[in-house]
């Protein structure tokens, strides 16, 4: 049985490996329709409950936006859609952009579209070689690409930093603005010169437990009053995510960061503001 389950593991990654060599351009299509389909149908979903009812939101209009929206993978479209509301309402709070965690760069492409306008800076960081090794403090809650233990993540969701300059190419956002930092973060990595001085939004999507806590970390010292940090896969995948998020509120206290989770439909992420 443990033999045909691995036999069927090598088969499918050899599989993918193969298809996304090759760009296969039929299969390509395939998948985004019905990306486009499913998420379309969300976001209809989200835009009527009063969470995030779009008559209640007051954004610019954006001829890229919901093209963008409909080729999310791995976030909803309408977390990606909370993420497009707070950076509006982070807009005239001094502070670049940060995304921990970039993968292929679609959700980089998002944020990017709606700082166009704007004179913000995008910081991009990613290993570019998957996810590092988990901590002892990352259990595997769903095991979404079925490998039967959080330790077999390690080096999973790798992409090559060229995707994610394409997704950016594609809707043409200055290049002085981006800061693509790759190399794995953590608590020194924070430190570096490299950083950005002040953050006003970040999105956080490392999955696991340390370099989450980390980046929480570094936001802390580098972010002003009204600032907002969306942390993706909060109590979902690994319970890293949570743990670090539901430490860090606690430390700081209710006085220093208003947060909340998202509701169950929208996705599975929680949303932090600095209020002091
Ligand atoms: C879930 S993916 C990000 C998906 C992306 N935000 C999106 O929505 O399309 C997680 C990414 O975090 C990166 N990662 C995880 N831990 C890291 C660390 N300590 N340093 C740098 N990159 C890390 C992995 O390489 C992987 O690309």
């Amino acid at each position: 049985m443990n033999a045909r389950k691995t036999i069927g593991r090598v088969f499918r990654d050899l599989l993918l490996r193969i298809i996304r060599a090759l760009d296969i351009k039929i299969f390509n299509e395939f998948l985004q329709f019905r990306v486009l389909r499913k998420n379309y149908r969300q976001l209809i979903e989200s835009f009527s409950t009063d969470y995030l009812s779009i008559s209640n939101l007051n954004l610019p209009e954006n001829a890229m936006r919901f093209e963008l929206l409909a080729h999310v993978i791995g976030t909803t479209p309408a977390e990606a859609f909370e993420i497009i509301v707070s950076l509006h309402k982070v807009r005239d709070i001094d502070g670049d952009v940060c995304e921990f965690g970039v993968a292929q760069g679609r959700t980089s492409a998002i944020i990017a579209n709606e700082l166009m306008s704007g004179d913000k800076n995008l910081y991009l960081f990613d290993t570019f070689e998957g996810l590092p090794p988990p901590s002892h403090e990352d259990e595997l809650k769903d095991d979404i690409f079925n490998l039967g233990s959080i330790e077999a993540y390690t080096g999973q969701m790798a992409c090559p930093e060229t995707m994610v300059r394409k997704q950016l190419e594609k809707i043409e956002f200055p290049n002085h603005r981006i800061h693509i930092i790759k190399g794995r973060f953590d608590a020194e990595f924070a430190q570096s010169a490299r950083m950005p001085l002040s953050v006003s939004f970040a999105y956080i999507d490392f999955d696991f437990y340390q370099p989450i806590r980390d980046a929480l970390d570094f936001l802390h010292g580098s972010m002003p009053e009204g600032g907002i940090i969306i942390v993706d896969d909060y109590d979902f995948f690994s319970t890293g995510a949570k743990k670090a998020v539901d430490q860090f509120t606690r430390e700081k206290g209710e006085t220093a960061y208003s947060f909340r989770v998202a509701p169950e439909s929208y996705g599975k992420y929680a949303v932090i503001q600095k209020i002091s």
